[in-house]
């Protein structure tokens, strides 16, 4: 069942880019448009909603994180990302103009499923994400738009998470569509974009050997740091909750923009950081401040391991080790840049000689709060 891998997670990671595929499949028209065939809510609705509020636990939430800087930038609709088990017990402003957008790839983590009836008792309109058909929470929903990920059995997402990434990137695509905030022309090139990642997360599961070599000698390491910026951010956290929750060690995520507010003064000799530079192409001062606190944490000894897109050079001379990645628009950009931080997390638990598929204390769905 494991396909030859040593692990239903190692499999799933080599999974990913045909989840991704089967995720955007089927989603266009022949003149390129989108159709989500199984999100049945008024159009209306859609047209008119102010806010949307994305609801998630875990892996589901940094998804959430990416969407919304996408959808934010497509859309021009304010969205705001929060964890279920918060947001359900804070009274929060939600009513009839939110939609609220629920990521879940079991579809039956109960801290989700009671925040999306709390929003709908609200008045809000739901719409889920989720990859399990037949589950709790799309029975729940207004709306459903599944991920094709297919079975996820590892307890640690990995194929779930690009295909909800993938869903809310649809999702986005289909509201600035439908609300007229982006020309057909941008859309469908975007789409094209978008269509193209599937062969890009190919090569990096190709060139995963170093990412797998570096994590073998890493294995008795107490602590790893990961820093990104931007779609970066949620992409350094979930590489630290990959890392805390397969290998037992020490890490955290943060914003690379946060260094100097605090997190530098963990700094010292031999300490491993995994540092998601973003695109040259993008944002430039973005690029060049990233490279600027690589550069700092290297003068304070840190040991740079250093996820960078093709051709990147910038990141040469302050890169212990780099990691490289194929050339995508910046917003799709955690598709990929994800993808050796999962390896490095799976690699390093199963050189420790632990159960990737089953750590401990953990359950596949969480469905009590
Ligand atoms: C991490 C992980 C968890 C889940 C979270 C939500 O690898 O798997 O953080 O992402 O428990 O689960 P679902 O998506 O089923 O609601």
């Amino acid at each position: 069942e494991k396909g030859g891998f040593g692990s239903f997670m190692d499999k799933e990671i080599h999974d990913q880019p045909q989840a991704v595929g089967d995720t955007l499949l089927g989603r266009t028209d022949l003149q390129g448009d989108l159709v989500l065939d199984d999100l049945r809510i008024d159009e209306a609705v859609l047209r008119t909603v102010d806010k949307i509020v994305v609801i998630a636990c875990g892996t589901a939430a940094y998804a959430g994180h990416v969407a919304k800087y996408a959808i934010e930038h497509w859309c021009r609709i304010p969205v705001e990302v929060e964890l279920a088990h918060e947001f359900r017990y804070r009274d929060p402003v939600v009513n009839e103009k939110t939609l609220v957008v629920a990521i879940t790839q079991s579809g039956e983590t109960m801290d989700t499923l009671m925040a999306v009836r709390h929003a709908r008792e609200q008045g809000a309109k739901v719409i889920s994400i989720v990859n399990t058909h037949g589950s709790t929470i799309p029975r729940e929903s207004d709306a459903v738009l599944y991920t094709h990920a297919g079975p996820e059995i590892a307890v640690a997402s990995t194929k779930a998470f690009l295909s909800q990434i993938t869903a809310a990137y649809l999702l986005g695509l289909y509201l600035a569509q439908l609300r007229g905030n982006k020309f057909p022309d941008e859309i469908a090139e975007i789409y094209e974009a978008l269509r193209a990642m599937p062969a890009k997360i190919q090569e990096v599961i190709d060139r995963g050997g170093r990412v797998r070599e570096i994590a073998r000698w890493m294995a008795d390491t107490s602590s790893v740091l990961f820093l990104g910026r931007h779609v970066g951010f949620p992409v350094a956290m979930e590489g630290a909750l990959k890392l805390k929750e397969l290998a037992y060690i020490h890490a955290e995520g943060f914003a690379a923009g946060e260094l100097k507010h605090g997190p530098i003064a963990l700094i010292e000799p031999g300490q491993p950081v995994f540092v998601v530079v973003p695109s040259p192409r993008g944002r430039d001062s973005l690029h060049s401040k990233v490279i600027s606190n690589i550069q700092e944490i290297r003068a304070r000894g840190a040991r740079t391991l250093v996820i960078a897109e093709d051709g990147d050079d910038a990141v040469l001379p302050f890169a212990d080790e780099v990691f490289w990645v194929p050339q995508c628009p910046t917003l799709l950009s955690p598709l990929l840049t994800v993808v050796p931080l999962q390896i490095f997390a799976c690699e390093l638990a199963t050189a420790r000689g632990l159960d990737v598929d089953q750590p401990r204390n953990l359950a596949k769905s969480v469905t009590v709060e």
